[in-house]
């Protein structure tokens, strides 16, 4: 698999972050951390009492891991922005009064505020990381003749996602959450339906959803989306993952908002990592059709129906 790195898009004169530079959790146990995000097939490194979370084959670190005791808790997000928005970007932060002290986690450079669930987020200069074009699927050679297209048990080679699609997360007020995102980071609403689910792109160029939000009773990180290129890869990912012991989940399917297919894995924290293909791509220079979409008729096309537990955030307040 080559990835392809297509010329970094930007929609001249505007406001906004590019991508998810980073998101920052705690579990209670690093090494069930390694196994679940290793056999997923990312590849994690052990830094300083932390894991970092790559995909292979790319310089970015997409995730930080750290060890604290009680349940798997989102702590941070880094958002990455272009360096001719830093100044704009700090008189706007400040102006709004939002400017916060770092997280203890965290690094104290570029601006760090505080969202409107209490969570901190960071907003640092960096490479734009989220895509800036529609993802590329895995070309298969086809078969000779006479002989079948699938390849055995034995010779499938582990599936490897090649970079963070998007996230997910609770929110008790996702109304507020897409005002404050549109409002100081400039991202932009892709679809919602109703209070209950946004979906939020960059209008620098970004899959259907960078960051979304989903209705609960409090702040937690619902899944982390990773890009694979192709539906055969999506069921070898599950097939990989059940191996391992992850049997727990909700796929294969295919989404209404965003169209991708996908597959979510169940991590050890009740949490989800969805192996996602084929995601709605929303061009810089393309104004997407935002809508309110019934949530009884937006979420899946097909697939499984959705197991109860899915929607259940089991962070604490
Ligand atoms: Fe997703």
């Amino acid at each position: 698999m080559t990835p392809f790195h297509p010329p970094v898009s930007r929609r001249p004169g505007v406001l906004a972050v590019h991508s998810i530079d980073l998101f920052v959790l705690t579990v209670p146990d690093l090494s069930v951390a390694e196994h679940f995000y290793s056999n997923f097939g990312l590849d994690v490194k052990r830094v300083e009492g932390r894991l970092d979370l790559y995909t292979f084959g790319h310089p970015h670190c997409w995730g930080s891991i750290y060890e604290a005791p009680g349940t798997k808790k989102l702590q941070y997000f880094r958002y990455g922005i272009f360096a001719e928005d830093a100044a704009a970007f700090r008189e706007k932060v400040f102006g709004a009064g939002l400017m916060a002290e770092p997280h203890p986690l965290g690094t104290k450079e570029g601006i760090w505020l505080k969202d409107p669930d209490g969570l901190l987020t960071q907003i640092v200069v960096a490479p734009k990381v989220s895509p800036s074009a529609k993802t590329v699927p895995t070309v298969f050679s086809p078969p000779a003749p006479g002989k079948g297209a699938s390849p055995s048990r034995r010779k499938v080679s582990q599936v490897r996602p090649r970079n963070l699609s998007h996230i997910l997360r609770f929110t008790p007020d996702v109304p507020r959450m897409v005002q404050f995102s549109e409002n100081i980071l400039g991202l932009r609403l892709s679809d919602r339906a109703e209070d209950i689910i946004a979906f939020t792109h960059t209008p620098h160029g970004s899959d259907h959803h960078l960051m979304a939000f989903v209705k609960s009773d409090k702040l937690g990180l619902h899944h982390t989306s990773w890009d694979i290129g192709s539906i055969h890869e999506v069921g070898l990912g599950a097939e990989q993952m059940r191996i391992a012991g992850y049997k727990q989940g909700w796929g294969l399917g295919r989404h209404v908002l965003g169209s991708n297919f996908y597959h979510y894995v169940r991590d050890p924290w009740g949490s989800y990592n969805e192996y996602s293909c084929d995601i709605d791509f929303v061009p810089a220079d393309l104004d997407w059709p935002a809508a309110n979409n019934d949530p009884e008729d937006s979420l899946y096309v097909w697939g499984p129906e959705m197991p109860s537990e899915f929607i259940i955030n089991y962070e604490s307040a």
